[in-house]
């Protein structure tokens, strides 16, 4: 179970080609559960007219298929698979267990989460298992087995599609005995949990594994270890039942690829470790419409998901048509917008593009989230704009399909650094590592620098740039493998707080790392002086936000950049030795991008295009250039030489004109 982050898919295992066969999957999820069986057939004809090629089904039926404990009713979705297969529509089979029938949580409720305030997660809405109880996943690899055993040959079945969004946490008494076992495994005894957890602060020495609970309600800040393990434990928890799902299935059907569909960003999971353990990496993914950093943030979620897959192709299991019915105000996507956000996942590497769901429900908790045929139907603007993106997508797929997009720069990024410096006693509850990671994302983004994401413990000797925006806890192994890569001339820029915390999250002697001061040239790490709401820190040339720091230089630093005014008068802001930078606030996002695109061309990475118009973002995949106006007005794009837009299939010389939000795929 434990594969290492980073781990490429073994030779001869299933993957995304399998299913897509030269093909973009287009389509979603469909729930026909949801409707009289009549409507069946008018599915599948509009299906037909969308160009949709791939249906994912079941995510929620356990209640339909095993309606009281034992037995199985198969009949309707048997009928299901043989009219997909009927009509050349693959299947993207989902093991049903995210959502429990009433009768176990009834039955078993030891099979019901407890939260940290030991309230329990009752039915009535999804996801409400203990990922810890024996019962549920009795039950669940039951129901896995027999679904397995019956289509793992079905001719429809294209993908296996475990549990839906794993996402739970558990802080009742049979988790409980897990996380003991859990923190046995990892530790051996007591006396090396209690050093690790440091719980000689407060009187917190455990005496007898029995002692040890899952961090729950309490009277002041918790241990951030325990709470840190509690967050790895409980990733792991959730791997294991999807590796036993997986299991199961690939038992049956060894030629079918598994995936389980990650949510964006997510912070409960370690996706490193997922994603190696998975033959598909898909991720479900919602940017807000009315954000106007929308395409950003989708464009880092599928620079990630494509670096989980190892930079190959992935699969956007999940989108939006229209609005969603989560957020505060739920704001439909304007005309082109859904085209132009699934060009972008194309363009970053993906080889499916699918939504929530084929038909919007007339019932239930999500019964204002679009659909691909929304309320209004076969004549809505929605059902119209899906038929324009299946055509196009099919027009791409012979171009796209199973090529690589290249990225000269990795962003580093791990979930376990993210959790610790996350704790309720960090040094200012305003440093939010999610925001972060997106503001150096952004920088590079905006520069059209093209970005993986990596792990800090990756082979990095790819990359001609290496940023890590903040990581706040860093393995001796990480801190190797950073210092190698800058002293073998690879170029490094680092954000403020890094390097500060070892594996169980003990502040490193100094502050930071020594390896690090050294490789940056910082002699003495004095102070944090993190910055209050609005207050900044004038820096040459720039503006500091968020964050300062008190740093000495060694002798042979370069001092890039210095504090104006304030305590800070004069001290470094920006520090570089050799080809390692460190930046110990952060700068505003003009002068993030600055620094970051200067960094870039003295490593000799280019953007994919200079001067492009504001708002279009320019992604190379394969051989074809894909140019996208996030901007709401027309523009037009030098693009020297002749090419061939795919899209239009026009003839482009010289530059080319986009509408808004319009797209361009330009082939030699
Ligand atoms: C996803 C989930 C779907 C649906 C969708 C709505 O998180 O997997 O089942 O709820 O959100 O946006």
């Amino acid at each position: 179970m434990r594969t290492p982050p980073g781990t490429p898919p073994e030779p001869g295992a299933p993957g995304l080609s399998d299913a897509t066969r030269g093909r973009i999957l287009f389509g979603g999820d469909y729930n026909p559960e949801q409707w009289p069986e009549e409507t069946w057939p008018e599915d599948v004809r509009l299906m037909k007219e969308a160009g949709v090629n791939s249906v994912t089904l079941g995510v929620f039926s356990w209640a339909r298929l095993e309606p009281r404990p034992g037995a199985r009713e198969f009949g309707w979705l048997d009928r299901l698979m043989d009219l997909m297969h009927e009509h050349g529509i693959g299947v993207v089979l989902a093991t049903p267990t995210s959502s429990p029938p009433p009768w176990l949580g009834r039955l078993h409720p030891e099979t019901l989460p407890r939260d940290e305030d030991g309230r329990t997660e009752w039915w009535g809405s999804r996801q409400h298992f203990s990922h810890s109880s024996a019962v549920y996943r009795r039950r669940a690899a039951a129901i896995t087995e027999d679904l397995a055993a019956r289509y793992g040959a079905h001719p429809a079945l294209t993908m296996w599609h475990i549990n839906n969004e794993y996402c739970t946490t558990d802080h009742g008494d049979e988790a409980a005995g897990a996380f003991r076992r859990w923190l046995q495994d990892r530790y051996g005894t007591l006396g090396a949990l209690n050093t690790a957890w440091g719980t000689a602060c407060w009187g917190q020495s455990y005496d007898d594994w029995h002692e040890i609970v899952p961090p729950r309600h309490a009277h002041y800040l918790k241990n951030p270890t325990q709470v840190l393990d509690f967050r790895r434990f409980t990733s792991d928890m959730l791997l294991e039942c999807c590796a036993a799902e997986r299991d199961i299935v690939r038992r049956h059907s060894p030629a079918i690829p598994v995936t389980s569909n990650f949510m964006p960003m997510w912070v409960g999971q370690d996706a490193w470790r997922w994603a190696a353990e998975e033959d598909v990496v898909s991720v479900d993914l919602y940017p807000d419409p009315r954000d106007p950093l929308g395409a950003q943030y989708g464009a880092l979620v599928q620079d990630m998901t494509r670096s989980q897959a190892a930079g190959g192709s992935w699969m956007l299991m999940e989108q939006a048509a229209g609005a969603v019915s989560w957020r505060t105000v739920n704001h439909p996507k304007p005309r082109g917008l859904n085209r132009l956000w699934s060009l972008q996942a194309v363009a970053r590497g993906a080889d499916a593009v699918c939504y929530f769901q084929w038909r919007a429900s007339r019932q239930g908790a999500e019964k204002f989230h679009s659909g691909m045929i929304g309320h209004a139907g076969e004549p809505g603007r929605g059902f119209q704009e899906i038929k324009e993106i299946g055509a196009e997508l099919a027009l791409l797929a012979p171009h796209v399909a199973g090529t690589r997009v290249p990225a000269g720069i990795a962003i580093l990024h791990d979930w376990n650094s993210w959790w610790a410096g996350a704790h309720e006693g960090a040094l200012s509850a305003r440093n939010d590592y999610a925001e972060v990671l997106r503001a150096w994302h952004r920088a590079l983004w905006e520069a059209h620098l093209t970005t993986a994401f990596a792990h800090p413990e990756h082979d990095l000797s790819g990359y001609r740039m290496v940023v890590v925006p903040q990581l706040y806890l860093l393995t001796d192994r990480a801190i190797e493998n950073l210092t190698a890569y800058a002293r073998a001339g690879g170029t490094l820029v680092c954000g403020f707080l890094t390097g500060v915390a070892d594996e169980d999250d003990r502040v490193r002697p100094g502050g930071m790392d020594e390896r690090l001061r050294d490789l940056f040239g910082i002699r003495t790490l004095h102070e944090w002086w993190p910055l209050d709401p609005g207050e900044t820190a004038v820096c040459d040339g720039f503006t500091g936000t968020l964050w300062s720091e008190e740093i000495e230089p060694g002798p042979d630093a370069v001092v890039e950049a210095r504090y104006r005014g304030g305590e800070l008068d004069g001290l470094p802001a920006v520090l570089r030795r050799g080809t390692a930078r460190y930046l110990s606030t952060l700068p505003e996002p003009p002068a993030l991008r600055a620094l970051l695109t200067g960094a870039a061309e003295q490593a000799g990475v280019r953007p994919v295009l200079d001067e492009l118009p504001d708002g279009v973002e320019a992604v190379r995949r394969g051989g074809l250039l894909f140019l996208l106006n996030h901007g709401r007005d027309p523009v037009t794009v030098e693009v020297p030489g002749s090419h061939r837009d795919l899209l239009g299939g026009a003839n482009v010389r010289d530059r080319v004109r986009l509408e808004r939000l319009g797209a361009a795929v330009l082939a030699p």
